[in-house]
């Protein structure tokens, strides 16, 4: 059996997930019907895992009610919330809680970050570390070569899969090949990262010049990836497994909306029971909670989720949207490529709609006459759009209310 890691970041983090992260934290926050890391706990259960750990430094009660509803769902392994006292880093904290990782001897185990949407192919990579006996692989995948440099680039032999190179988001273009920010780490790792550790602090004491809460604010940070993966891609036994399968980031609000759909469409693949049936106004994949009302002609997908206790009124039209619960969508309104936060309000014949992106482009503006604009329309929690409004492109602080037709702009 294998452990595995879910790093989950803090509140301080998540601020790109503005105006939703105001109101939830962002591993929370619903896509295709739930929480982004109970989709990560669904892809573990698909393999031997026993032990499952959330890291991260939100407060201690955050997580407890999603512990405590996924425990029962996912009996198979156990689930437990792991505080960082600050910011330690993606590699701090799996030292900081290297007792709990390693207790019972695991070979191995996954560190997969909370904030990604993925197919998680966590078999495959199993299979591939087997076959190499590596020490680490990581799931990468291709992007164009624009959107490559926010990320983690790798260079690999084709051929045996071995990493050569890894460059943390590099300044000019080394490979499109990206970290998807999923790995499997054997556990000697662990002791890799107390090196980089002891390396760093006599660094601090030899070297008058450097400053180690230069670039992360904090002595104790470590940085899985240019602490760790860098050196590492220098020794023999890291991997890549390339997937070719769905993959996104989730950063920007915005983002949820892309991976709703790609959530969804997993989910319908798989014939998940969950999904709404198919009709003449339901074009799949839709997903409407039981608690949810949706008037049937109401035309709703492809690529639709419809929160607890959300109202859709009769002749309205949602696709590639999420409809977060209480939200209320009345009579004959439109809306398209948008998020309609908690308890928002949009009235009849309004029309909110953002504009698709392509995938591979991994962003989430789009330009419009030279500028660029969110692509997602976003009305965060308690907004009102009043009857017969136009809203295009826009970020909608909670709270406000749209009495005027509004386009590209974020309404404060
Ligand atoms: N526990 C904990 N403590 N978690 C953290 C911390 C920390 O101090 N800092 C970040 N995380 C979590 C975040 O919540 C997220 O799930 C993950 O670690 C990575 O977040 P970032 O450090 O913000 O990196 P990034 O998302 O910009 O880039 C990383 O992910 C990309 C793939 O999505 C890198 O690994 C890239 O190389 C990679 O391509
Ligand atoms: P597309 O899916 O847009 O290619 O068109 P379609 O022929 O499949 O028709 P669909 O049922 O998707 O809806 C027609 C289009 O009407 C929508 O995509 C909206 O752009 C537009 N529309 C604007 N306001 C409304 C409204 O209040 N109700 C409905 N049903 N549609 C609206």
């Amino acid at each position: 059996a294998t452990k595995a890691v879910i790093l989950v970041g803090g509140s301080q983090r998540g601020t790109r997930f503005r105006p939703l992260s105001l109101d939830l934290p962002k591993p929370l926050f619903e896509v295709a019907g739930h929480p982004i890391i109970w989709h990560c706990l669904t892809a573990l259960t698909k393999i031997d895992v026993k032990e499952v750990f959330l890291i991260g430094y939100y407060d201690e009660n955050v997580f407890r009610d999603f512990i405590r509803d996924s425990s029962k769902e996912f009996p198979q392994f156990t689930i437990k919330y792991l505080r960082e006292y600050e910011p330690l880093g993606t590699a701090g904290g799996l030292y900081h809680f290297r007792d709990a990782i390693t207790k019972g001897a695991p070979k191995r185990f996954f560190v997969l970050n909370a904030d990604v949407c993925c197919s998680f192919p966590l078999k495959e990579m199993l299979q591939l570390s087997d076959d190499r006996e590596a020490d680490a692989v990581i799931l990468g995948t291709r992007v164009s070569n624009e959107a490559a440099s926010n990320f983690g680039c790798i260079v690999s032999d084709p051929a045996t899969k071995r990493v050569l190179h890894y460059v943390e988001k590099p300044e000019s273009h080394i490979s499109n090949l990206i970290n998807c920010g999923v790995y499997l780490f054997d556990t000697s790792i662990i002791s890799r990262i107390r090196k980089a550790m002891i390396l760093k602090n006599e660094r601090k004491e030899t070297d008058p010049l450097y400053d180690p809460s230069d670039e992360t604010g904090s002595e104790d940070v470590l940085r899985l990836e240019q602490d760790i993966l860098g050196p590492l891609a220098d020794d023999k036994s890291f991997y890549v497994y390339e997937s070719r399968d769905f993959w996104r980031q989730i950063k920007t609000a915005g983002s949820a909306v892309p991976a709703n759909a790609l959530y969804l469409q997993k989910a319908y693949q798989s014939g998940s029971e969950e999904l709404a049936k198919p009709s003449l106004n339901i074009l799949p994949p839709v997903y409407i909670d039981p608690t949810a009302t949706v008037d049937p002609t109401a035309k709703l997908g492809p690529n639709v989720s419809i929160g607890p206790r959300a109202i859709v009124g009769p002749g309205a039209r949602v696709r590639e949207s999420i409809v977060l619960e209480d939200a209320e969508i009345k009579h004959d309104a439109c809306v398209l490529y948008s998020i309609v936060g908690w308890g928002a309000k949009i009235g009849a014949w309004a029309r909110v709609e953002g504009t698709p992106t392509p995938a591979n482009q991994h962003s989430t503006t789009v330009l419009k006459n030279g500028v660029k604009v969110q692509s997602v329309t976003i009305l965060a929690k308690d907004c009102v759009v009043q009857d017969e409004i136009r809203v295009q492109n826009c970020v909608c602080l909670p709270y406000k209310e749209l009495k005027k037709d509004v386009a590209n702009e974020v309404i404060m």
